[in-house]
């Protein structure tokens, strides 16, 4: 067995020990707040990430840190809920693990979603925004010695989220009323929050949503060739002209528009 496929293939034969040999097509990163989706995953196998060797532990709020395996929409599905973020102090190698275990599973497939901070002006608190390019603020996870067995040593970024589970997103979302922004995803390692000058510089070079996770795993699920749809829920306004007693409250604003995000993932999972 290759050295470097080792602890990958450790994780994912503690997993199908555990979920009855599941062979998801599918998987599914749940964000902040947004891990309701994993509450509608039927006959499901559940795996606290702090039993799965080689995973780290999450410590973020709104974050359960687990596995979900199961039936979705027809299909085998497994969701993180809850994942791992650079300012928890976890290596790039670390935030990304799990991607490469989900690849080794068997998924095809890999649906990302985040909190984030609204920075283009029309944009409201509750809004759900396709991601439809991102921007890299944070280390490359791919730096260091390629790992061959995953993917090439320069892989194309120029189509990060796939054209055709875009589509399916917007013609969904059509039948179901339900609206959808779409813009480009900027990632900062955080944890501090953005100061002014830099909300106004993130949508001068044109992102219009900003937040602290979900690149470096879309990198590493491109790297080894993952189809990737992305979905930020707007929980807040990264504004410079925000009045000074502005509140962020990220959790609450995310819960409200977690089941819109969740009925358009469960309907898109059935339609692939
Ligand atoms: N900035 C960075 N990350 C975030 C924000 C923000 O305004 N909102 C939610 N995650």
């Amino acid at each position: 067995m290759s050295e470097i496929l080792a602890p990958y293939l450790k994780a994912v034969e503690y997993i199908r020990s555990k979920s009855g040999g599941a062979k998801p097509e599918i998987g599914v990163i749940l964000g902040s707040g947004l891990g309701s989706l994993g509450e509608q995953i039927e006959n499901p196998s559940i795996i606290p990430y702090n039993e799965i060797p080689g995973f780290p532990v999450s410590t973020a709020i709104g974050h359960k840190s687990r596995l979900v395996i199961g039936d979705l929409g027809g299909k085998k599905v497994v969701a993180m809920q809850g994942r791992f973020h650079f300012y928890e102090g976890y290596t790039m190698e670390q935030v990304t693990f799990p991607i490469r275990v989900l690849k080794l599973l068997g998924i095809n497939y890999l649906f990302v979603s985040n909190a984030a901070g609204g920075l283009n002006l029309s944009y409201r608190v509750g809004d759900l925004m396709v991601i439809k390019d991102q921007i890299n603020m944070m280390p490359n996870p791919l730096i260091g010695p390629n790992a061959e067995e995953f993917g090439p040593r320069f892989p194309d970024m120029t189509h990060p989220y796939d054209v055709e589970l875009r589509r399916l997103a917007f013609r969904l979302a059509r039948e179901m009323g339900i609206h959808l922004q779409d813009g480009v995803y900027v990632a900062c390692t955080g944890p501090s929050y953005e100061t002014r000058a830099e909300y106004k510089f993130f949508r001068v070079i044109g992102s219009d949503a900003v937040g602290m996770s979900t690149v470096p795993e879309v990198i590493v699920a491109r790297h080894c060739g993952l189809k990737v749809f992305g979905m930020s829920v707007i929980t807040d306004l990264a504004r410079e002209d925000m009045p000074d007693d502005y509140v962020k409250e990220i959790v609450k604003a995310a819960n409200q528009a977690t089941s819109k995000m969740t009925a358009l993932f469960e309907k898109m999972i059935a339609a692939i």
